[in-house]
């Protein structure tokens, strides 16, 4: 008998085409799968699921699965896979490090500069019919060379971030669960701080790279956004949960922030409504990694570790299993 595929979201089609020449595909419609339950229903009859970040595959969902031999994320985040009822059940785990980093970064940097610049802002101003000619004090923003970038979590994307702020003449900053190692930091010009609270009291911008665990949600909070300077500038590519959406919102609204640009959200795909009234936030519908050449390397990467996987392939040669 074949092994059985399932693909939670349509993907990109080259992907399932590779996935279709050895094993049988079910490609589910658009937001078929969205609770635990709409998965539990289906997953007994599969070998491997390719699933998307929106997916909650809980220990419920892994213990249905009866033939499950690999859960495979389309994405690098994995705070949606209950990793340790995996490991104790014997399922695989993959997600997809690397492909992503490059375009995530750009994308960072794309809403950094769109909001210290009120890009947005003007642009909504002038199709408003209010462009009078030059002005000049007219949308003053933040200037980036020479201010402080603060990055949390200097991982892959966390580097890419600072690799790009450094051409851009900004101060990096960064906190980590763990130090980088002292060339690593001299290439990035970056200088480790190790509390949250001395990161927030001196970041002009913030960008978060950092993975949602139990210790990273919230981290942003009131406490630590009263920390900013004023007029700082939030960025958040990494998971909504990570802040305090209503507080963020607040400081916003208070004009304790100068900005934000978000592209992840605590309930996606529901927004705050005080996100969606606030000044200055530029938001996108979590796009970071949206290219054609990077989703259609995350595909391959999570639809090679499944073919791997159901063909026998030691474990050790798959460079993304998490278990
Ligand atoms: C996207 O959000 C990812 O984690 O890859």
């Amino acid at each position: 008998m074949g092994t059985k595929v399932l693909i939670t979201e349509p993907i990109v089609d080259e992907v399932i085409s590779f996935l279709k020449k050895h094993h049988e595909v079910d490609i589910a419609s658009r937001n078929r799968f969205k609770t635990e339950q709409d998965v539990m229903e289906v997953i007994d009859q599969y070998d491997a699921l390719l699933s998307m970040l929106s997916v909650p595959v809980t220990e419920k969902v892994l213990k249905a699965g009866k033939k499950l031999k690999i859960v495979a994320n389309h994405a690098v985040g994995y705070n949606n896979i209950d990793v340790q009822a995996a490991t104790k059940l014997g399922i695989k785990v993959a997600n997809t490090p690397d492909v992503l980093t490059e375009a995530t970064a750009d994308c960072a940097f794309a809403l950094l500069l769109s909001v210290s610049r009120r890009i947005c802002e003007a642009q909504d101003f002038l199709r408003d019919g209010k462009f009078d000619g030059w002005d000049p004090l007219g949308f003053l923003g933040l200037e980036l060379h020479g201010k402080n970038l603060g990055i949390l979590g200097m991982g892959r994307i966390g580097q890419a971030v600072a690799r790009r702020a450094k051409g851009f003449g900004m101060n990096i900053l960064y906190h980590n669960r763990h130090q980088l190692p002292a060339d690593q930091e001299m290439d990035l010009n970056a200088h480790y701080l190790d509390t949250m609270e001395k990161l927030a009291s001196e970041s002009n911008i913030m960008s978060l790279n950092c993975p949602l665990t139990d210790e990273t949600h919230h981290i942003i909070n009131q406490h630590i956004l009263d920390l900013l300077p004023e007029g700082a500038i939030i960025i958040n590519t990494a998971r909504g949960p990570v802040i305090d959406e209503e507080a963020l919102a607040e400081a916003l609204h208070s004009g304790k922030l100068g900005g934000a640009g978000i592209d992840v959200f605590e309930n996606e795909p529901e927004i705050h409504p005080k996100m969606l009234s606030a000044p200055n936030a530029m938001l996108t519908p979590h796009i970071a990694s949206a290219t054609r050449d990077t989703r259609y390397a995350i595909g391959m990467l999570a639809a090679q570790a499944i073919h791997d996987i159901l063909s026998g392939k030691p474990e050790k040669s798959i460079p993304n299993l998490i278990n």
